[in-house]
């Protein structure tokens, strides 16, 4: 009888190994826990990295999965399909402000649509413009040109020549971004919270600053609410936690699908004016022909998103959300060995001092790879920062179950 081939050696023989992977292979989860193909069971306080904001195997997310593959999976964009239309009305309901939505896979596809768009409004300008203005620490996605976004350089690196178009400059200082305008200058994208940056809030007053800035030279003001957006810092938008101001266009992925790949793009309904002398919703600047996608928005992601946002709001997962992650972050705050608790409602980051010693290639990652060992899954976000992005589904007493073990783990790698 033929053996099975250990999981480990399946990825080292044939999958390409452009993943830093930890030594677990998981087989199944439930609720806020995932089970290795050992059994050995972990809480799990990445959800993909904020991805299964239900947790794993939510009874609703599985029903609506079931249900709509057994009525239909696929048939293109080249047809109308219910769901897509169901949900986009429900995203535009989200933001609260006139809009439309695109539909791709991924939140480096929700950013890519946002590129283009600027790219499509810069041109029907006179004179045109194409700039974009990014920030320090940010990330916007491996494409080529969310990486040419993203400034970061341990991202860019290696795949020079990178899209020209993209300027950098620090995160919460308008008075840089007032520099870096110029002329070619035609939107600015941001992270309202800034996630594998290390978990930095925008501040109220660079946000309302932003706004204002776009208002005054005409540029787009993107969100890009990849990581934090859909309810996990206990609001359905990172920017209306914190500034109370209108995006022109924001993207989404994670959480939008529970787990189930989907990304979207939420454009404003505002006029603009052509080159020409006419005018156009900038919510249908993509006219047939301009930019699309073969998978995006199938019935099966859609139904699926419609129910993982029902869930979010009828088991009030947005107030617990914000409930849990303030308790969160009040217990980590007194831990030996963390030196700064960043973020907002399940979207938390905490910043470890320097004397928690790296034994491994960081400090985080000494510490995430010991927590693995002690049964609980968090993310580096740097070389200093833990990320904790449990799903919202989570429970007090799992959340007291993540804090202690974070306890004991600090002050045995510290030694008190
Ligand atoms: C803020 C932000 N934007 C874009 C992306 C890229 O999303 P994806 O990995 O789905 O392409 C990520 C992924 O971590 C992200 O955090």
């Amino acid at each position: 009888m033929a053996t099975e081939i250990p999981t480990r050696k399946l990825y080292d023989d044939y999958v390409v190994p452009n993943y830093g992977r930890y030594e677990i292979a998981f087989s199944r989860g439930k609720g806020s826990y995932v089970w290795d193909e050992n059994q050995k069971r972990y809480l799990d306080f990445g959800a993909g990295i904020a991805v299964s904001i239900l947790g794993h195997a939510h009874p609703r997310m599985i029903a609506a999965l079931e249900r709509q593959a057994r009525e239909l999976v696929h048939v293109s964009n080249l047809y109308y399909t219910r769901p897509q239309g169901e949900l986009a009305k429900k995203l535009v309901s989200i933001v609260g402000t006139d809009g439309k939505v695109f539909f791709s896979n991924s939140g480096a596809e929700a950013n890519e649509a946002a590129f283009k768009l600027a790219r499509k409004f810069g041109n029907e300008s006179s004179p045109s413009r194409f700039e974009m203005i990014t920030f320090h620490r940010s990330f916007h996605g491996r494409t080529i040109a969310g990486i040419s976004a993203t400034a970061q350089d341990k991202v860019k690196h290696g795949f020079e020549p990178l899209l020209a178009g993209f300027r950098h400059v620090p995160f919460n200082d308008l008075q840089a971004v007032e520099q870096a305008i110029n002329a070619c200058t035609v939107a600015i994208m941001v992270e309202p919270i800034q996630g594998e940056g290390g978990i930095y809030p925008a501040t109220k007053d660079f946000l309302v600053g932003l706004r204002k800035v776009c208002d005054q030279h005409d540029l787009l003001l993107i969100f890009d609410e990849v990581q934090c957006g859909l309810g996990r810092i206990g609001n359905w938008c990172g920017w209306k936690e914190i500034a109370g101001i209108e995006p022109d266009a924001v993207s989404w992925a994670k959480g939008i699908g529970g787990g189930f790949p989907l990304g979207a793009t939420w454009i404003k309904k505002k006029i603009v004016r052509m080159k020409d002398g006419s005018e156009l919703n900038l919510c249908d600047l993509f006219q047939p022909g301009s930019h699309g996608t073969t998978y995006g928005g199938t019935p099966l992601a859609c139904a699926t998103s419609l129910a993982v946002l029902d869930t979010i709001e009828q088991e009030g997962l947005i107030a617990r959300a914000r409930d849990l992650g303030s308790y969160a972050k009040k217990m980590l705050n007194g831990i030996v060995g963390i030196k700064e608790v960043r973020g907002i409602g399940l979207m938390l980051g905490f910043e470890l001092e320097e004397k928690v010693k790296a034994s491994g290639k960081t400090s985080s990652q000494t510490v995430v790879l010991e927590l693995i060992r002690r049964g609980l899954l968090t993310i580096p976000a740097g070389p200093s920062v833990v990320r904790l992005l449990p799903p919202l589904t989570v429970t007090h007493q799992e959340v007291e179950e993540a804090v202690q073990i974070i306890k004991t783990t600090l002050e045995d790698l510290i030694g008190t």
